[in-house]
């Protein structure tokens, strides 16, 4: 290169031939690979011609340089240009792309939840479990004499026929109660003794509000000095926290062979609060349980000194419970997995 007039030349090419890029440059990438074509510090052509210099006579060398650093700083600007033009691009494919519909309808999840019964147990075993009672697990299959004979029923005795028993063998049984667990555990440990025995049980009966397995939950409390007060104490605190805190409950009498007094035991309606409705069938009350003084002769069967100690016991059927929290009149409904029906029941 001689002169000036040549630089300026080349340099009208070079231009020419970036501006042609700019129609073929699609990303910000290619900008930045073609860009080398021309300012590479080593190979790029603009570069280059810096490197002339040392040809270019003395006198011309300050506007050779200026007319160099002005195209340099030209297509550096050229380049940013399209670059920044190229990017703002990409970045709307990409929104477009990603673009979510917020008014779409979200997809649903759906979790599994506890079966009624087992949620009620949980909520019973929490209460009790707070009141000082300890849990104890019988067994289903039993034999006649626990389920029966020590607790004051034997093999004639008329209350047998309150309870229909699937028998398994002349000795052995489903169980029909949890009381059979009383017996395992004051056979086991001495006075003072507070617990309670969920578990299910079995009965050849079968309609609207019974089921051939239900589930009961025994309590039973033996110490010096314990009086039916005490169940009844312990009774309104129960209800209070499982049907609402101006429920109470009322003692009726009644018959077990293994409880004397035996008593069935109301709850005031937590649904009308005493005045009559149809879930209490207008009485106010609705029959939850059945309890007393544990018999002396139970005691006694379990080597219980029986003048020193006293105990009740009560029996509350878990089904009952659920049915009357959920407001289920089909006890079918809570063993037929229905999800219309266990999806309403959240607690
Ligand atoms: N076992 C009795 C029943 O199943 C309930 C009950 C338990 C009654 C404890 C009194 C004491 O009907």
């Amino acid at each position: 290169m001689q002169d000036l007039k040549e630089l300026n030349e080349t340099i009208s090419a070079i231009k020419q031939e970036i501006l042609d890029s700019a129609g073929t440059l699609t990303s910000s990438r290619g900008v930045y690979e073609f860009k080398k074509n021309f300012l590479d510090f080593k190979k790029g052509k603009i570069s280059q011609l810096m490197k002339e210099m040392r040809n270019i006579p003395n006198e011309h060398k300050a506007e050779f340089g200026k007319t160099v650093n002005a195209a340099k700083n030209w297509a550096l600007d050229f380049f940013e240009e399209l670059d920044q033009k190229l990017k703002a691009e990409e970045r709307k494919h990409r929104y477009e792309n990603e673009k979510i519909d917020i008014s779409m309808p979200a997809v649903r999840t759906t979790y599994g939840n506890l079966h009624p019964v087992t949620t009620v147990a949980n909520q019973l075993t929490d209460i009790f479990a707070s009141m000082g009672f300890e849990v104890y697990e019988g067994s289903e299959i039993e034999t006649d004499y626990y389920n029966f004979t020590a607790l004051n029923t034997p093999q004639d005795h008329p209350a047998r026929d309150m309870q229909d028993t699937f028998y398994l063998s002349p000795e052995f049984l489903l169980r029909t109660q949890t009381s059979a667990g009383q017996i395992h555990v004051m056979e086991k440990k001495k006075p003072p003794i507070k617990i309670i025995s969920p578990g299910k049980v079995f009965r050849s009966d079968d309609d609207a509000t019974h089921s051939p397995m239900f589930t009961q939950m025994e309590g039973l409390v033996v110490d010096e000095g314990i009086t039916l007060c005490d169940l009844k104490g312990m009774l309104d605190m129960f209800v209070q926290r499982i049907f609402g805190e101006n429920t109470t409950t009322r003692l009726r009498p009644s018959y077990f062979p293994f409880t004397e007094p035996s008593v069935e035991v109301d709850v005031s309606c937590f649904q009308c609060g005493g005045k009559g409705c149809k879930l209490c069938k207008g009485t106010g009350w609705i029959e939850v349980l059945g309890a007393g003084v544990v018999n002396k002769r139970v005691l006694e069967n379990c080597g219980i000194d029986s003048e020193k100690y006293r105990g009740f016991a009560f029996g509350i059927g878990l089904e009952r419970i659920a049915m009357l929290k959920y407001g289920i009149n089909n006890i079918k409904m809570l063993f037929e997995s229905d999800l219309r029906v266990l999806d309403q029941i959240d607690d």
